[in-house]
């Protein structure tokens, strides 16, 4: 009997902490891709059957989301009612249907009064049925009464409407934990990066336009393409458990099959949510193998969580993109070499350009083969759209030296309406005279508009080299904030629209360290990079 009550506590302790720390990206489906606001009772169950029977959902896929499409407005009381034609036995019995599958049921709303479906998918019951002034009412519905697990929140009428963002986000994911229920997955859909502060609300936020903007439509790889770069310095932001939302995913619905693998290894690099949005029911076996890639879905669900960086550009299509794998200073890599050029490629990437010394693996994830180890480089050929997707095990890494300021932290970062800045806030700019073609710009002249190095790891306690290289307009200073204690950086004095540099004394400790650039009353200097003199 003893044991019996210790094997149930161990069971139930055991399944508490794995929901607990089970962050990595969400993966599941969602109906708007493929149905748009056609959606219903039927569809949704066959959705359901198909993704627990086709192994899907066993590959990880294990979330079904219904999107816009269901809403009737709302009955005397406030509360909210849901299309009973299409929805014929509610959305309790959906949920209950859902999680008979063994998987998780995701939901949709609004955090203004109408609809996105009302505006533009001719929905008329998506009026008055978006949660503005009904936040709690909802929550509880959704969450307590029908048993949702994830909940994605729309902007269209918030943005008619002018409501404040954070203000509207923080209040629904309020109303959200007073329901008691911990487990919710929320994501804010604001279509574009709405400031630094969604980092803590949210579990992950879409920081772009539609993946297409015709929903029903065949798939469009330049939309594809323009959500990655909109991403490439986004990655500062992700951490575990939270993360850019690149949209939902159009493999399988109209792309060649290299596209679809260089959209998935893409969304899998970047630490996207991965939530499939080709019909369940219809797929092609091609289809199926790209999206059960075990190996490809693994670099997405890594637990360090770092959302991967664009290493080297040739400007003209090639990218390289990185991520570490296993923890932020192992040794091993998730390299994608990706030709978005229209013709095949010869393409390279050094150990050198990934941290690691010496010799390394390397193993083809796409096509599960070991290609053996290489001194200092791998050179394949890329076909025209598409990817190689590789591991890279090393022996021996080297310490990072070099951050560049369009990959570090800048706290009032805040994109408002379809990718402008409001004046005063930091933000990357293209520069062709700095290293990565970018910089940080706009910094200072306010208290928490600063930039922050937050990964700077050194191996042992001690006193290193730092170096700033910055553009100065004029005569400029900087407050340098080394893990909390400050020094005033005076004269900086770049002369002219070039970068200068800046190298001070520093003491670090032994793991992490923060390195912050600030000035509460006035303009800092554009800042290029750092870099720490750490393998002399
Ligand atoms: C917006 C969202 C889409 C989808 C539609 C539904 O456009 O960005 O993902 O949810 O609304 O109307």
């Amino acid at each position: 009997m003893k044991k019996l009550l210790l094997i149930t506590l161990l069971a139930i302790f055991c399944s508490t902490s794995f929901s607990q720390t089970s962050k990595s990206p969400l993966m599941g489906w969602a109906s708007w891709n493929q149905f748009g606001a056609n959606i219903n009772e039927s569809i949704i169950k066959g959705q359901a059957d198909a993704i627990s029977s086709s192994g899907l959902a066993a590959a990880g896929y294990r979330y079904l989301n219904i999107d816009d499409g269901f809403f009737n407005g709302r009955n005397t009381d406030g509360s909210l009612k849901t299309d009973s034609i299409k929805f014929p036995n509610g959305m309790k019995f959906l949920v209950d249907y859902i999680h008979s599958k063994g998987l998780k049921a995701g939901f949709y709303s609004e955090a203004g009064a109408n609809t996105c479906g009302s505006q533009y998918s001719g929905q008329p019951g998506g009026v008055n049925s978006g949660m503005y002034m009904h936040d709690q009412q909802d929550a509880d519905l959704f969450f307590k009464s029908w048993g949702f697990d994830f909940l994605k929140v729309d902007y269209c009428g918030g943005l008619v409407q002018k409501l404040d963002e954070k203000t509207r986000y923080a209040a629904i994911k309020k109303a959200i934990d007073n329901t008691g229920r911990t487990d919710i997955n929320f994501n804010a859909c604001r279509w574009q990066f709405p400031g630094t502060w969604v980092t803590t609300v949210a579990d992950s936020w879409r920081m772009s336009n539609d993946i297409n903007f015709s929903p029903g439509s065949k798939a469009e790889w330049k939309s594809i393409i323009g959500i990655i770069d909109m991403n490439k310095y986004l990655a500062p932001y992700a951490s575990r458990g939270h993360y850019n939302d690149m949209d939902m995913l159009e493999v399988g619905r109209g792309l060649t099959a290299e596209e679809d693998k260089s959209h998935l290894s893409m969304w899998c690099i970047l630490s996207s949510p991965l939530v499939l949005g080709n019909d369940l029911t219809n797929m092609s076996a091609e289809t199926k193998e790209i999206i059960t890639n075990a190996e490809v879905i693994a670099v997405n669900q890594d637990t360090t969580s770092l959302q991967g960086h664009l290493i080297s550009d040739n400007g003209a299509g090639l990218q390289v993109w990185a991520k570490p794998l296993n923890g932020k200073q192992s040794k091993e890599r998730t390299v994608v070499l990706f030709n978005r050029s229209e013709a095949p490629a010869s393409m390279s990437v050094k150990w050198k350009e990934l941290n690691l010394v010496g010799p390394a693996t390397v193993r083809n994830l796409w096509s599960h083969s070991d290609l053996g180890g290489m001194d200092s480089i791998y050179t394949t050929t890329v076909p025209s759209h598409g990817v190689a997707m590789l591991k890279v095990v090393g022996k021996q890494t080297k310490l990072q030296e070099v951050f560049e300021a369009e990959y570090a932290w800048i706290n009032n970062f805040n994109l408002t309406q379809y990718g402008e800045v409001l004046s005063g806030q930091g933000r990357v700019i293209a520069d062709a005279k700095c290293s990565g073609h970018a910089k940080a710009a706009w910094l200072g002249n306010r208290d928490d508009n600063y930039i922050e190095f937050r990964d700077v790891y050194a191996n042992m306690t001690g006193n290193y080299k730092l170096t700033i290289t910055y553009i100065s307009a004029g005569i400029q200073s900087a407050t340098l904030t080394v893990n909390g204690t400050d020094t005033l950086l005076q004269g900086l004095n770049s002369k002219a629209l070039t970068p200068a540099n800046k190298t001070i004394p520093i003491k670090l400790n032994k793991g992490y360290n923060t390195i912050r650039l600030s000035n509460a009353t006035d303009w800092l200097p554009d800042i290029d990079k750092i870099q720490i003199e750490f393998n002399k």
